[in-house]
């Protein structure tokens, strides 16, 4: 028992010495380790006359719990004075620059446009921004003598390509590549001789749509939208489908959304037209779809 006292200043006093983490770690190894002083002392346990042992072994644990807390409070000690003296350390370093830029809106918004468009199985596809007239008109069945042509003129490349007017654009692109049933949206940047004001500007965002099957309805066309607009909306909107015309579509339709105590147009839509789907090689006769087109600065 003597020899234990002297034993526990024995290493208060090398403890006291040791002045880094390895040293401590070395210190650990060689008291508490498999072969360390105090870990020997507990196998000479064993040795002792029975009636010596409870004592003994009490006196034995203290002893490596005192160990243990000693070891457990140099290490934060030490700790903390590394961290400051870590040569390392580069005070004049220039910091870590918080990122401040977010997402722009439109960007936001396409992204959560076509997170619910997957959620329903559409693919989100790319189109071009420099297109052909064939993909831009021809194949959405406007001819070059048709009067709706005005509305979609572009801007025109000396080569001859345009910057496209519309995502329609891809409908014809996506088809003559595969086969039905497809369901697909892409979006994209389109260019009109439009002035700016509050809901037109020569440069905006569509996101284009288009499902097509063996049969696809009008009203598959109208849960598919009403799915949509009230999952971005909230349930309570009120939404109108007005007749219109598009040369790609028939019949077509507007869809306008409450907004305030006004209807704000958000999108067209519509059957493909037959002429739409000869273009692009399909028998009109065997296939039916619709098409959409998203005002994504409208949303
Ligand atoms: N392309 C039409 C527009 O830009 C929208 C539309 C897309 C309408 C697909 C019907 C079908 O106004």
């Amino acid at each position: 028992m003597t020899d234990l006292k002297a034993f526990q200043e024995e290493i208060a006093s090398r403890l006291a010495d040791t002045q880094d983490l390895e040293a401590l770690e070395a210190f650990r190894i060689a008291y508490l380790g498999r072969k360390g002083k105090v870990t020997q002392l507990f196998r000479e346990l064993g040795t002792l006359p029975q009636s010596e042992r409870p004592g003994f072994g009490q006196a034995l644990n203290q002893l490596k719990a005192f160990v243990e807390s000693q070891i457990e409070a140099k290490q934060a000690s030490l700790g903390k004075t590394s961290e400051r003296s870590d040569s390392s350390f580069d005070p004049t370093l220039p910091g870590v620059r918080p990122r401040i830029g977010r997402l722009h809106p439109i960007t936001q918004t396409i992204r959560e446009i076509c997170d619910i468009f997957t959620r329903l199985g559409f693919e989100t596809v790319d189109g071009r921004e420099i297109e052909t007239e064939f993909y831009n008109f021809t194949a959405l069945n406007i001819p070059l003598d048709h009067p709706s042509r005005d509305a979609f003129d572009t801007f025109y490349t000396e080569s001859g390509h345009l910057l496209r007017s519309q995502t329609s654009t891809v409908q014809v692109r996506v088809m003559e590549k595969r086969k039905p049933p497809i369901r697909i949206i892409a979006p994209g940047r389109v260019y009109r001789p439009d002035a700016v004001d509050a809901s037109h500007s020569f440069m905006f965002h569509q996101i284009e749509g288009l499902m097509v099957d063996a049969r696809t309805t009008f009203s598959d066309l109208k849960w598919v939208l009403h799915i949509f607009l009230r999952k971005l909306f909230g349930k309570d909107l009120s939404m109108r489908f007005r007749p219109h015309f598009f040369p790609f579509t028939e019949p077509s339709v507007e869809i306008d959304v409450k907004w305030g105590n006004k209807w704000l147009e958000v999108l067209g839509a519509g059957q493909v037209n037959p002429n739409v789907f000869k273009q692009a090689g399909y028998r009109p006769k065997k296939v039916q779809g619709f098409a959409f087109g998203i005002g994504v600065e409208r949303i």
